[in-house]
C-alpha cells in the first residue's frame, strides 16, 4: 500500500504530492511548523490525510518541545493545536482529528501525566488516527463496492484515494474493493483543475494498481455521460452537512448535476470523520479561496493574461438531493439525511 505519510522517531515522512507523477519525492518534517507547511502547501491532502498529518505533527511537536513543566507544556499543546487548525478551513477531519488529540491531553492531564507521559500518549493517538482511518477506508471499500456492479464505468472526481487518506482510499477504496471481488471496473478520472488531483494523483495510484484509467477534463464528462459511457459516479468529501449537503473539491457540484441530468447514481464516500452534525447545511461549510496562482500559472508559466481577475475557491456544495447514497465504514446511508446521519452516530457512540 501507498506510504502516504508516515510517523517516525523524530521525523514525519510524506510523499510530496505537489511532485507526482513526475517525481516520488519524500518531505521530512521535523517539527510541527514543517508539518503545517506542508499541509498548507498541498504536499498532503485529502481530508483524512490532512487529520492524520495534523495529529501527528501535534505529536511530534510536543515530543520536541523545551517546555518546562507542565504547564507550560499545556500552553505549548494548546499553541501547536492552534496552528494546525490555521492551515485550510473545509476539511472538517482536521478539527475533528485536533480535538482528538484535545480529548488524549486531556485525559492525560486529568490523570497528572509529566510532559513525557504526556508525550507519549499523544504519540499513541496519533498512530491510533492513522490506523484507524486504513481500516474505515477498508470497511467503506467493503459496503461500497456491492453499489458498483461488474463491467461498471465509474467516474470520479479529485483524488480520493490512498493518497487523500492514511491508505486504501475512500472514493478509490470502493473502486479497489470492487477490482478485488474480482469485478472489471474502468474509471474515469477527471482532472480537476487546477491542482489536477485526477489527472496526477488518481491516475497514478490507479495506475500503478493496474486498474483501468482513463483521465478526462471536468467539460467532458457530460458528453461522456449523455453518450452512455459512464454508469455511476463515486466522489470523496471534505466536509458532509447534517442534511448530507457535501463539500468537496470544486466541480464536484457540476458532475453531480450532470449525473442526476443523466439519472447516474452519485455516491460519496467518507468515514464519519467527514460528517459534521454541528453544521446544519452546506451553506454554512466554510470555503477555502486559494491562492490565485494556481489559476494563472501551471508551474512558472502565466497562462491567464495580466489584469485579469481570477477566483479560486477550493471546494464546492453538492446538495443533498443529488446524493444517492454516503458510504461510510458503518455502512451506506440514504436520504431523508438528516435523519439517517444523525441516527449514525447515535449508534456509533452506543
Ligand atoms: O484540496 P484537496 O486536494 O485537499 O481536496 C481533496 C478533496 O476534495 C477530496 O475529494 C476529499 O478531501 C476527500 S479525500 C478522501
Amino acid at each position: 500500500m501507498l506510504p502516504t505519510i508516515e510517523l517516525q522517531d523524530d521525523v514525519i515522512v510524506m510523499i510530496d504530492q505537489r511532485k507526482l507523477p513526475a517525481q516520488e519525492l519524500y518531505v521530512r518534517c521535523r517539527n510541527a511548523q514543517e508539518v503545517a507547511k506542508a499541509i498548507r502547501t498541498m504536499v498532503i491532502r485529502g481530508a483524512p490525510a490532512i487529520g492524520v498529518a495534523a495529529a501527528m505533527g501535534i505529536a511530534l511537536g510536543m515530543k520536541k518541545s523545551s517546555a518546562r513543566g507542565t504547564r507550560q507544556y499545556a500552553v505549548e499543546f494548546q499553541k501547536t493545536c492552534d496552528l494546525m487548525a490555521a492551515t485550510r478551513p473545509t476539511a472538517v477531519n482536521l478539527f475533528w482529528a485536533i480535538d482528538r488529540m484535545k480529548r488524549a491531553f486531556a485525559e492525560g492531564a486529568q490523570a497528572g501525566e509529566s510532559p513525557e507521559e504526556l508525550s507519549v500518549r499523544l504519540e499513541r493517538e496519533a498512530r491510533r488516527i492513522h490506523d484507524e482511518d486504513v481500516a474505515n477506508c477498508r470497511a467503506m471499500g467493503a459496503y461500497g463496492a456491492e453499489m458498483v456492479p461488474d463491467r461498471a464505468r465509474v467516474l470520479t472526481h479529485c483524488n480520493a484515494g490512498a493518497l487523500a487518506t492514511a491508505g486504501y482510499g475512500s472514493a478509490l477504496g470502493v473502486i479497489r474493493a470492487a477490482v478485488e471481488q474480482g469485478k472489471t471496473i474502468a474509471v474515469f478520472a477527471d482532472e480537476t483543475r487546477p491542482f489536477l488531483q485526477g489527472a496526477r494523483l488518481t491516475a497514478w495510484e490507479l495506475v500503478r494498481d493496474g486498474i483501468n484509467t482513463t483521465v478526462i477534463t471536468e467539460s467532458m464528462a457530460g458528453p461522456l455521460m449523455r453518450a452512455g459511457e459512464i454508469d455511476l459516479v463515486v466522489v470523496g468529501a471534505d466536509r458532509i452537512a447534517a442534511n448530507g449537503d457535501t463539500a468537496n473539491k470544486i466541480g464536484t457540484y457540476t458532475v453531480a448535476v450532470l449525473a442526476h441530468e443523466h439519472g447516474l447514481p452519485f455516491y460519496v464516500a467518507a468515514p464519519l470523520s467527514t460528517i459534521d452534525l454541528s453544521t446544519p447545511d452546506g451553506d454554512r461549510i466554510p470555503i477555502e479561496e486559494r491562492d490565485q496562482r494556481e489559476v494563472s500559472h501551471l508551474g512558472s508559466s502565466r497562462l491567464t493574461p495580466e489584469g485579469a481577475k481570477i477566483r479560486n475557491p477550493a471546494f464546492d456544495v453538492t446538495p443533498h438531493r443529488y446524493i444517492a447514497g454516503i458510504i461510510t465504514e458503518k455502512g451506506i446511508f440514504r436520504p431523508p439525511y438528516i435523519e439517517t446521519l444523525g441516527a449514525a452516530f447515535e449508534s456509533a457512540l452506543a
